[in-house]
């Protein structure tokens, strides 16, 4: 079946050896628009992938035309040789077609990054003048770009010429212009930002005549060397105004249809729009706006749509929707993807979930993080490899407490490191919270974290897990292995205390989410009180409400769900919660609560509100379930390992408690002056 997928497939001059490719993934790692040590751990394990393209992340063609001051360049003579030293290594390592996205953020660049909380760069933090087709800002607070003149449209076609022939000589197989996601040419694409009223404004033949250029120009000047691809949003996703799937998207690509070397299509406007979450799209939730595209070109075609199912993939390819898959997330979660469907081993992808914490760790400025992939964001830091682990010093037994996340990614590395062993859950089923929260609307990819481990561990010889299992301090010791992780999980608050709530509140008759997961009823107008600002009071909120109860969310922060920002799930949720008719009080503090009134004050005038409620759902900070730890405390002298994993040592995410169970295994009977780690964090010296 997935050898349709194996079948080989031309770009230009270049052969593609199979279907699945990576799709550009910026990093905000570079140094003075120079790619950095990162770039050849993280670029180099894609390569090894058994990808059969991969697409290096957007690179400005002039500083200026970075989105920030930490995106990769390629405009000068020292980028040019950081990207060639990354392309030769990546050549040393693998077949793999290499190409670079080259852009120009236009009105979106002199932006921080991402997880400096977006928006434009002041003055004082060396800000420059930004260019659009015309003077129109992205939205409000940010600044008015400079309405390109068409001088400074030729010198911006000569620097996307100049970076072409850099990619050329760096011998890179072909480049990509983004034309997606709100950048420069997109937004003279579109009706929306393009005002123009010259032979680049106006009709749609006008508003394309820069990327026709820029097309054109950029072939004459490497000659074939290096194919030249177009990355197109058909759809901005933002109305009847923009560019759509069904109007000038289609009519955009018409016009440009034989031009480029291959077409690679997406939906745009926003990142948020294109990665959208699990919660919010169906893995090939593109293929609506996308599958027009085959029937316009007779170029190749390639798009997104957190592809991880191989049949998914083969049904794109069959259907004609695309020739080949492009992989973003699935890529993070899984970087062995391709090889794993070539060798026969699907059972063994971790599937990306599209929680998007990938996109929150760039948001919050972190590391990037996957909740699938504990490695990602560890392999220059760590030396943590995706698919290998070191083997253990000595041949010994480990008793791990608790089947959640972090007990079963502990058990799973531990047992590929050698070591003898036992699971043992409290439960009649693994899983831990993912069980529960997997069942509220939108979130039942997130059991592919249970899923894909419990089916690895069966695999192993070495690890058993035994359910029913309920462990007191006295059974732990009794049992006998030398090392013991403890992996209990946690439990709701019951008190008012989360985030912004600071006081424990007397709050008889209030639920937490762990009630609700275990059965106890609600009644009459459900209040949700959210002070978590995740994912799950919102969750929630959905799910009472579709069973036709009237629910009202009350949250201490002025938008609901507001660290979802972070994982461009926000505005999707408040949309959702509106339209489902779901009432909101934002910014207002839990106050107490009374026989059918929950009261709640408002953070600002601190005015008390009282909200008629049947039912009050606290959804604010998580404990530890420390028991059995403070248990076997004093026993630990007795023990090799004593140590607390994931929740049950400090709740947070899923991916927080992956990581965790991950590390220990990593690190147990490991000498710790072998886990120094690289803290080294690229600064640019320079703004353009
Ligand atoms: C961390 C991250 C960084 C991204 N950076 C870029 C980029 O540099 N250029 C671009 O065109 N798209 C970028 N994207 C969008 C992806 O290339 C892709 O279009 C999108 O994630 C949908 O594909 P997927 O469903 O396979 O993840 C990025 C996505 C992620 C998750
Ligand atoms: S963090 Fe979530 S969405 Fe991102 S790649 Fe990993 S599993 Fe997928």
């Amino acid at each position: 079946m997935t050898s349709q997928l194996f079948t080989p497939v031309q770009i230009g001059n270049r052969k593609l050896s199979h279907r699945i490719t990576v799709a550009p993934m910026c990093q905000y790692s570079s140094v003075d628009g120079s790619m950095s040590d990162w770039h050849l751990m993280h670029l180099g394990s894609l390569a090894i992938s058994g990808a059969s393209m991969l697409v290096m992340e957007a690179t400005g063609v002039t500083p200026a035309g970075r989105i920030t001051p930490y995106c990769p360049g390629l405009y000068s003579d020292a980028n040019e040789a950081a990207m060639k030293r990354v392309a030769d290594y990546v050549r040393s390592i693998s077949p793999i077609v290499l190409g670079v996205q080259l852009a120009h953020a236009g009105r979106k660049a002199s932006s921080h990054r991402p997880w400096q909380g977006h928006g434009p760069l002041q003055a004082n933090e060396g800000a420059w003048q930004t260019l659009a087709p015309s003077a129109v800002p992205l939205a409000d607070g940010w600044p008015a770009p400079h309405a390109m003149s068409k001088a400074d449209m030729q010198q911006l076609t000569q620097a996307f010429v100049q970076a072409t022939q850099r990619a050329a000589r760096i011998g890179l197989d072909f480049i990509e212009l983004h034309s997606t996601h709100g950048y420069l040419l997109s937004e003279f694409l579109s009706p929306l930002s393009n005002r123009r009223d010259d032979e680049y404004g106006g009709s749609l033949e006008n508003r394309t005549r820069l990327i026709r250029e820029m097309i054109e120009d950029t072939k004459d000047a490497v000659g074939g060397s290096c194919g030249v691809a177009v990355r197109l949003a058909v759809d901005e996703l933002h109305g009847p105004g923009g560019i759509t799937s069904h109007g000038e998207g289609r009519d955009a690509l018409a016009l440009l249809a034989e031009l480029p070397d291959l077409w690679d299509v997406n939906v745009g406007g926003s990142l948020g729009n294109d990665s959208r979450s699990a919660r919010f799209s169906e893995e090939g939730f593109q293929e609506e706006h996308v599958a027009f595209v085959k029937s316009l070109t007779s170029k190749p075609v390639v798009s997104v749509g957190r592809f991880t199912s191989p049949d998914r993939m083969v049904s794109q390819i069959r259907r004609g929707i695309q020739d080949f898959i492009g992989a973003a997330r699935p890529s993070i979660a899984d970087p062995f993807l391709p090889q794993k469907i070539m060798e026969g081993r699907e059972d063994e992808i971790r599937e990306c979930i599209g929680c998007n914490i990938c996109r929150a760790s760039n948001n919050e400025g972190i590391q990037i993080r996957c909740t699938q992939n504990p490695t990602m964001g560890e392999e220059w830091r760590k030396g943590w490899h995706p698919e290998i682990i070191p083997p253990r010093h000595a041949r010994e037994s480990v008793l791990v407490v608790g089947a959640g996340p972090a007990g079963l990614e502990a058990t799973l590395a531990l047992a590929r490191r050698g070591y003898e062993v036992t699971l043992a859950e409290a439960s009649e089923a693994a899983g831990g919270r993912l069980l529960h929260e997997s069942r509220l609307p939108g979130l039942a990819t997130w059991i592919r974290v249970r899923d894909h481990r419990l089916h690895m561990i069966g695999k192993l010889a070495n690890a058993s897990v035994f359910l029913n299992s309920p462990m007191a301090a006295q059974d732990v010791l009794d049992f006998g292995a030398p090392h013991v992780v403890l992996a209990t999980g946690s439990h709701w608050r019951r008190d008012g205390i989360g985030v912004v709530g600071e006081i424990a509140l007397s709050l008889d008759g209030a639920l937490t989410p762990d009630d609700l997961y275990a059965g106890r009823p609600v009644s009459g107008p459900v209040v949700i009180y959210d002070d978590e600002h995740y994912a799950i009071a919102s969750a929630l909120a959905e799910k009472l409400r579709r069973q036709g109860h009237d629910v009202h969310l009350v949250t201490t922060l002025p938008v609901v769900s507001s660290w979802t920002a972070m994982t461009d799930e926000q505005s999707f949720i408040q949309s959702r919660l509106l339209g489902l008719d779901v009432a909101i009080t934002p910014s207002h503090m839990l106050g107490g609560l009374r026989a059918d009134v929950a009261q709640f004050d408002c953070a600002y005038t601190g005015r008390r509100k009282e909200v008629p409620c049947g039912t009050l759902v606290l959804v604010t900070g998580r404990l530890p379930n420390a028991a059995l730890h403070q248990d076997m405390l004093p026993h630990a002298g007795a023990l090799a390992t004593l140590r607390a994993i994931g929740d049950c040592h400090a709740p947070g995410l899923i991916a927080d408690a992956v990581y965790s169970g991950h590390r220990l295994a990593r690190e147990l009977g490991e000498d710790a002056a072998s886990l120094v780690l690289r803290r080294e964090r690229p600064a640019p010296r320079q703004s353009p």
